[in-house]
């Protein structure tokens, strides 16, 4: 069910209502139970979603290394609140479970990338670069950020 789900993502930007139909019909279960996995996985989203897709890891070592300002600091600059996508379809925030780079906390994953160690007062430069530079300051992977520090 997982790649089929990708597949129609990666088609359609999310996975709709009438997807999960289709997808249950092919592989044979229910419409509910594709439901029940696009529901449980946050990679999978079930309305359209902007551009860039900020996702922002509020588990513990997240929690303790400031992930709430760094939400805080991204609703403000956006106008919206984690789950909402600003006016222009471009940013889509929200707040997720553990990404897997607790040493890096706080963490963020904008579509693929991960940005680790990312300072609240960083978050507002990202969005600013992201709108003036597009997807090529996308590369916030661990790697980058031990070069740069
Ligand atoms: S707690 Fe944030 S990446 Fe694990």
């Amino acid at each position: 069910m997982l790649p089929a789900l990708y597949l129609v993502q990666k088609q359609q930007g999310f996975v709709s209502r009438r997807a999960m139909e289709y997808v249950g019909q092919v592989i044979g279960v229910t419409p509910a139970e594709v439901e029940d996995v696009v529901s449980y996985y946050t990679m999978f989203y079930s309305k359209p979603v902007g551009e860039y897709v900020l996702q922002v890891c509020r588990t513990l070592s997240c929690a303790l290394n400031g992930a709430e300002r760094v939400t805080d600091v991204l609703a403000k600059k956006l106008g919206i609140k984690p789950g909402e996508t600003d006016p222009s379809g471009t940013f889509t925030l929200i707040e997720v479970e553990c990404l897997g780079a607790c040493d890096r906390a706080p963490v963020i994953l904008v579509n693929d990338h991960w940005h680790e160690c990312l300072k609240p007062e960083d978050a507002e430069q990202l969005v600013d670069d992201l709108r003036s530079q597009g997807p090529g300051v996308l590369s916030g992977c661990h790697l980058c950020v031990e070069k740069r520090t």
